[in-house]
């Protein structure tokens, strides 16, 4: 499902962020990538969900080659995707409903269908009851699982999340992390970088690490 031969990512102004990277992740599969803060993790999220383009090397998402895909078929290659990134903030100004509404609104829903959809994303992650709610009345965890459920209200393929329990207390990390055990079950790839592998339990989860850029396991 995931194939990556010999990434290397380097920024503007020249630092090599991934050197020679190369891994396989099979559809189904849940896995963490580990690494010391600045080891690379968020670049190869990013790679992966065609954020940044690799420098060289070649990426393979769901037989689409990231490193050729032109800009037209992102919307395609996205629609797989579930992306739960710290720089895609909620909206404080609308209500946990309407968040989880929105993605769906660019697919041509109908509305009756497209409310259905979203309550039952919501509840999925618990916060039915919350959907009238502002986010801001939200707990941090509780946030944390509106935009899960924003990230999967399309009915992603490949979940991939950027540190989500930084900034949790250990109940709410636990549950954060349920839920993600939970979509795995039912088969979606999950994806998931984390500077703290704590908590996560080693069933049925690879763990991936990243040492300066260079994938170390
Ligand atoms: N947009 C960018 N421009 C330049 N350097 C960057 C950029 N993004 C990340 N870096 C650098 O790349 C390295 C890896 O960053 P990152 O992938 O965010 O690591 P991690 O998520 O493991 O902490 C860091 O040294 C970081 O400073
Ligand atoms: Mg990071």
């Amino acid at each position: 499902m995931i194939v990556g031969s010999q990434l290397y990512k380097r920024y503007p102004g020249g630092f090599e962020a991934l050197k020679n990277v190369s891994f396989e992740i099979a559809g189904g599969e849940m896995v963490l990538i580990g690494g010391h803060s600045g080891a690379g993790k968020t670049t190869l999220l990013k790679l992966l969900s065609a954020i940044e383009r690799p420098t060289s090397g070649s990426l393979v998402v769901n037989g689409q080659n990231l490193v050729a895909l032109r800009h037209a078929a992102l919307p395609f290659l996205r629609r797989n995707l579930g992306l739960i990134f710290q720089d895609q903030k909620l909206l404080f100004d609308r209500s946990a409903l309407d968040n989880v509404l929105l993605p769906l609104e660019i697919i041509g829903l109908s509305p009756k269908e497209a409310v259905r959809r979203a309550r039952a994303a919501l509840d999925k992650v618990g916060l039915l009851a919350r959907e009238k709610a502002n986010p801001i009345a939200l707990s941090g965890g509780e946030q944390q699982r509106l935009a899960i459920a924003r990230a999967v209200v399309n009915r992603p393929t490949i979940l991939i999340a950027d540190e989500p329990t930084a900034n949790l207390d250990e109940a709410s990390a636990r549950q954060v992390i349920d839920l993600f055990i939970a979509f795995n079950q039912v088969r979606v790839t999950v994806i998931i970088a984390t500077h703290a592998l704590y908590g996560i339990p080693g069933k049925d989860v690879r763990v991936m690490t990243l040492d300066h850029g260079t994938l170390a396991s």
